[in-house]
């Protein structure tokens, strides 16, 4: 234990932000009281964030983010600004997946969910999206022969939908010690807009501090849309949406892990034209997301397809919602026993 703590403390002090030339004592302060305490946080937060935290011009905050950025190129903790082709092979072969505990929509995903990457799965109402994060709670966590990531979670929850029960009753349906998993899992409830994005900056210490593998936000624009009312808002509200999107990127790379959103669709009471297929947040979120899922209800059954990706199948896949969270339909289940 004494030994582990040492450890800690070792690897702390070479992510301390006074490693990087330029930052001193003071200054560490100021950037420790708007939550920036190592240089992942440093590498992290926009250079507008670093401005604010330390009355530098903006010139300045470029530059420490750079160094910082660097610097953890030299730990070996994030890939150089450019790298060969063939470098970029190895390092998407050695990305990582976590089944979503369905099968199908694993097929459908090209393995399960991407550590390095945003997936984002978007639908109407009942569609299945929090269902989906309730069984990656526990899925992450399996050891990684088994489909997970052996990891822990960060929930953040935006519309008061978490359900401690909801995890147990799926832990134990799939076998899993629902207690271990419930520990395991950190949830943050976000009252607001500015909320969220205070947490999601805030991210590295509880992502290093309970090796999380994955960052769920259930949903990432609800908010937004309920702040942001009216045409005259809608640039600031992309501006504010996108910054929050860049920041929750910047994590999953940075980290190495995967980061799942959900989103729901466009309805006819918010824009008297718009697609009820079409998720919300515009092109800020369509950019940012590196994969997208669109879910559909069908009777029982749910549909996903894969929205947008050049290399994904252009199908449908099928899964249902049951005592297991997520599950193949069925028939298929009881084919494979
Ligand atoms: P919104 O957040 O309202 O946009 O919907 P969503 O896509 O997050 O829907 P959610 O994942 O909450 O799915 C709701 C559906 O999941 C319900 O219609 C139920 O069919 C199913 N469901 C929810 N809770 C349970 C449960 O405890 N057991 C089972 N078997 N099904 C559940
Ligand atoms: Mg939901």
């Amino acid at each position: 234990m004494v030994e582990e703590e040492k450890a800690e403390d070792a690897v702390d002090e070479e992510l301390d932000v006074t490693t990087i030339a330029g930052v001193g004592a003071v200054t560490k302060q100021k950037l420790n009281e708007a939550g920036i305490f190592t240089i992942l946080d440093l590498a992290t937060s926009g250079p507008a964030e670093i401005a604010d935290a330390t009355d530098w011009d903006i010139t300045k905050s470029v530059e420490v983010n750079n160094k910082a950025r660097k610097r953890l190129v030299e730990l070996g903790r994030l890939e150089p600004d450019f790298v060969s082709a063939t470098d970029l092979l190895t390092r998407r072969r050695n990305i990582t997946r976590i089944s979503t505990g369905s099968k199908n929509l694993d097929d459908l995903l090209g393995g399960g969910i991407e550590t390095w990457a945003i997936t984002e799965f978007y639908g109407e109402f009942g569609a299945g999206k929090t269902q989906i994060c309730h069984t990656l709670c526990c899925t992450v966590q399996q050891p990684i022969p088994e489909g997970g990531l052996d990891g822990g979670v960060v929930y953040i929850d935006t519309e008061g939908t978490f359900r401690p029960e909801r995890i147990m009753e799926i832990a134990q349906n799939r076998g899993f010690n629902p207690e271990d998993i419930l520990s395991r899992i950190m949830v943050a409830r976000a009252y607001n807009s500015a909320h969220q994005e205070l947490i999601v900056k805030d991210l590295g210490k509880m992502i290093e501090k309970h090796k999380v593998k994955l960052v769920i936000v259930d949903s990432a624009v609800a908010h937004y849309r309920a702040e942001f009312l009216g045409r005259g808002t809608l640039a600031e509200r992309q501006q504010r949406l996108n910054r929050f999107m860049h920041n929750l990127l910047r994590t999953a790379e940075v980290y190495n892990i995967a980061v799942v959103m959900t989103n729901q669709v466009q309805s006819a009471p918010d824009s008297f034209f718009g697609d009820p297929t079409r998720a919300t947040g515009g092109h800020v979120v369509a950019h940012t997301s590196t994969y997208r899922i669109y879910l559909r209800k069908a009777g029982k059954n749910r549909i996903a397809r894969m929205v947008d990706s050049p290399y994904h199948p252009e199908r449908d896949s099928v899964f249902m919602l049951n005592e297991r969270g997520i599950d193949d339909p069925s028939e298929e289940t009881s084919k494979r026993k």
